[in-house]
């Protein structure tokens, strides 16, 4: 049987990935989950935990679930190890989101000098679980849904000496499955070609049946009844001529890079009314945690479709089965580049469709990009790659430079003013600083 290891198993999304281990269950012969936290994790750690087991109960599925708080001892032989841990928990997100916006710029969870911090706070411990991976289990697949997914998964390509590396988003698989939904067909006879960056992935061709209908969709799109979104992005339409110029299918972040105004707006108004992102979220886990420790309940309760993250698990145990079965299915991953994408560098992490087998992902040549989104993709490589060099290093000026490079920073000065307060404000989970 195969060992999973989830670290950040306190999650309150962590029922979605056991719904996801229990649908396929014939398929996928994963017989041991081990739940990891950290001492300050440990209460959630042990209600999910209990939540799992009258999951796989229920379903009477022969999946034994571990929780513990020894990463070292879980992860020994491990197949498979997931993470989807929060450095700060959601205190910290509340403070990435809120510092900037005080600032009068965009605060969100992983653009802009939120998503910076986020990486800052996060890689570190991403390297070191890496660390303890080439010890316990090196031949063990890592697949990170941490946020900035993009980004870690660069940090950790570029720095560890565990190369097993796969980064997951559920973007590309949602925005598949609302394409299908928008044109009334089955989701699987749709295909859809995806390059670009994580958070910053756009939808280079949609084919139904072998047909490029694209054009379609853009059209579709700019309907503002079908703004496709996610839970957490307010879905604010799209210009119609706008979207016919690109080209090309945006994902539900692109909103941040070209309807920053709008957005911001948005973000203001949840930031004077006290409810940020973070502290919406913040309340759905009180509530889902209310919900999960009630002994009644035996299945992943819909509430939880209420968070951005609804379906990653799909996404996840999708790569698992694929590399178990050898499948080699094409899938939307972050991986090393290697050419794929030409616009950016070999080495770069990219989001893209890869072919799925025993051997790991197998990135596809999505052809040439246009020359009109070359500049922001780029754009953001660098100030992703100068974030993981600060995160790894603890320097203060590439930790400038990241903040003061990245387009929705709009002035060097402001960035230094940002940077200190959030450095500050973040103390205690950035010792690196
Ligand atoms: C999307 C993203 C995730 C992100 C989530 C936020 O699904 O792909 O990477 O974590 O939204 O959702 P939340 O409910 O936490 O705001
Ligand atoms: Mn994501």
């Amino acid at each position: 049987g195969i060992k999973v290891v989830t670290i950040g198993g306190g999650s309150s999304y962590t029922p979605e990935l056991v719904e996801g281990f229990i649908k396929r269950y014939e398929q996928v012969p994963v017989r041991e989950l081990w739940l990891v936290d950290i001492e300050a994790g440990h209460q959630k750690l042990e209600i999910v935990g209990a939540l799992a087991r009258r999951m796989v109960k229920k379903a009477g599925v022969d999946l034994t679930i571990y929780t513990t708080l020894d990463r070292k001892k879980a992860l020994q032989g491990a197949d498979f190890v997931t993470t989807q841990l929060r450095v700060g928990l959601l205190d910290a997100r509340i403070i990435d989101e809120r510092i900037p916006l005080q600032h009068g710029i965009i605060g969100q969870e992983t653009n802009g000098a939120g998503g910076l911090f986020k990486a800052l706070r996060t890689i570190p411990v991403l390297l070191d679980i890496a660390k303890d991976i080439v010890t316990y289990c090196p031949n063990a697949w890592l697949i990170n849904f941490t946020n900035p997914a993009g980004l870690v998964t660069e940090a950790l390509l570029r720095y560890s000496a565990h190369q097993k590396v796969i980064g997951v988003c559920n973007v590309p698989y949602n925005m598949h499955q609302s394409i299908a939904s928008m044109l009334g067909v089955e989701k699987d006879s749709v295909s859809i070609d995806f390059a670009g960056l994580n958070h910053l992935v756009f939808g280079t061709h949609v084919y139904v049946d072998g047909e490029d209908v694209t054009d379609a969709v853009l059209e579709l799109l700019s309907d503002p009844e079908m703004a496709l979104s996610m839970k957490n992005i307010a879905p604010l339409p799209w210009g119609r001529t706008f979207l016919k110029a690109l080209g090309l299918v945006p994902c539900p972040y692109h909103r941040y890079y070209y309807q920053t105004k709008k957005i911001l707006e948005e973000e203001l108004r949840a930031f004077h009314s006290g409810h940020t992102r973070a502290e919406v979220v913040k309340t759905l886990e009180t509530e889902l945690f209310q919900l999960y420790e009630s002994e009644d309940l035996h299945v992943k309760p819909p509430q939880l479709e209420q968070r951005g993250g609804a379906y990653y698990s799909d996404v996840a145990c999708n790569v698992i089965a694929s590399i178990v079965n050898d499948t080699r299915d094409v899938q939307v991953l972050n991986v090393r580049n290697n050419g794929s994408i030409r616009e950016l560098p070999e080495d770069a992490v990219v989001e893209v469709n890869c072919i799925v087998g025993k051997h790991g992902p197998t990135p596809l040549s999505m052809g040439a990009l246009p020359i009109h989104v070359h500049g922001l993709l780029q754009q953001i490589k660098s100030y992703e790659q100068v974030a993981a060099k600060a995160a790894v290093t603890g320097s203060y000026e590439q930790a400038l430079l990241a903040m003061a490079i990245h387009p929705l920073v709009p002035d060097e000065e402001l960035a230094e003013t940002v940077l200190k307060e959030m450095l500050a404000a973040h103390k205690a989970y950035l010792p690196q600083f």
